[in-house]
């Protein structure tokens, strides 16, 4: 692999390369000396042209546990602002001896366009509503180390399927990996290509709990809607937003996930947010672990 553009067209194999190596970057991270020389020669730009706290910060700090050289971009307080195209922009910090790139933009397909017009190896940290790679293979090392293996596991994607660029991602992770999957929320935030994807559709939250294994909820991106999809906030939370009394009264424990920023009181109360049943954390925690591992598989 030169680029990680998306899971779509990753095998299977790579996928659990890329967890089994970073189960190995793991173990180097509860060390008290965290950094390795891996990438010592290598220089990375972490290029965001839309917001990000855990995305930008996780890729920082394993770029820099792996020694390579960092230089961080925001399109908001850039030369973007006075017309430069990505194209420019990109080129001009290639110029200056850049190896990597990593990138987060909100058209679709960005990076894939890159891809084509550069040399540097490119990793997509998030394009619009389509494609969020590491996320994806954050989420599936997480449900391994939580459950064992994902071979026949359940995994219930809840929330706004519509505008999210994680659940296609899971789906497309999890599907290789062997886990059924189901998308629950409001019919007009499913898709409409759904059924294509071979994933159950359900619109009742509580039966999506009691089927699943995992339960990993998405906000709901309002950023994105240019339309009114539901009538209110209120009536979301009221329908499709789980607190823990929800997922105590099952009678069995799941796994409940969140990419973040969650929206406390929307799609999860702060009781289920912070309960036994939550790994949020320690999906942010894998974050560095399995961004390291891309990193280090990709300068190969
Ligand atoms: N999960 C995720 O992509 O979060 P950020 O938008 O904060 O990077």
């Amino acid at each position: 692999m030169k680029h990680l553009l998306g899971i779509k067209n990753i095998s299977k194999q790579e996928i659990l390369q890329i967890i089994e190596t970073a189960k190995n970057f793991k173990e180097v991270l509860q060390r008290p000396i965290k950094k390795v020389p891996s990438l010592r020669e290598v220089t990375i730009a972490n290029v965001f042209f839309e917001n990000s706290t855990r995305t930008r910060l996780s890729f920082e700090l394993a770029e820099k546990r792996l020694s390579a050289d960092v230089i961080n971009f925001t399109a908001s307080s850039s030369s973007v602002k006075k017309g430069e195209t990505l194209l420019d922009t990109v080129q001009n910090i290639l110029a200056m001896k850049v190896d990597m790139i990593v990138m987060r933009h909100a058209s679709v397909g960005a990076p894939h366009f890159l891809a084509k017009h550069i040399n540097a190896n490119i990793i997509n940290a998030g394009d619009g509503t389509h494609e969020h790679p590491t996320q994806a293979l954050l989420d599936c090392f997480s449900i391994q180390e939580k459950l064992g293996e994902i071979e026949g596991k359940k995994v219930a994607i809840i929330g706004d399927i519509l505008h999210s660029r994680v659940a296609l991602s899971d789906i497309f992770a999890l599907q290789k990996l062997g886990a059924e999957v189901m998308i629950c929320g409001p019919i007009t935030l499913l898709p409409r290509y759904a059924s294509a994807l071979g994933v159950k559709i359900e619109t009742d939250v509580m039966k999506a709990l009691q089927w699943c294994d995992v339960a990993n909820v998405l906000r709901i991106q309002l950023e994105r809607q240019q339309i009114k999809y539901f009538p209110s906030l209120r009536e979301y939370s009221l329908y499709f937003g789980i607190n823990k009394k929800m997922l105590d009264s099952l009678d069995k424990e799941i796994v409940l996930m969140h990419p973040g920023p969650i929206n406390r009181g929307v799609e999860l109360s702060s009781d289920a947010a912070d309960s036994h049943h939550s790994v949020i954390l320690d999906q942010v925690e894998n974050g560095v672990a399995v961004r390291m591992a891309i990193l280090y598989l990709l300068a190969q």
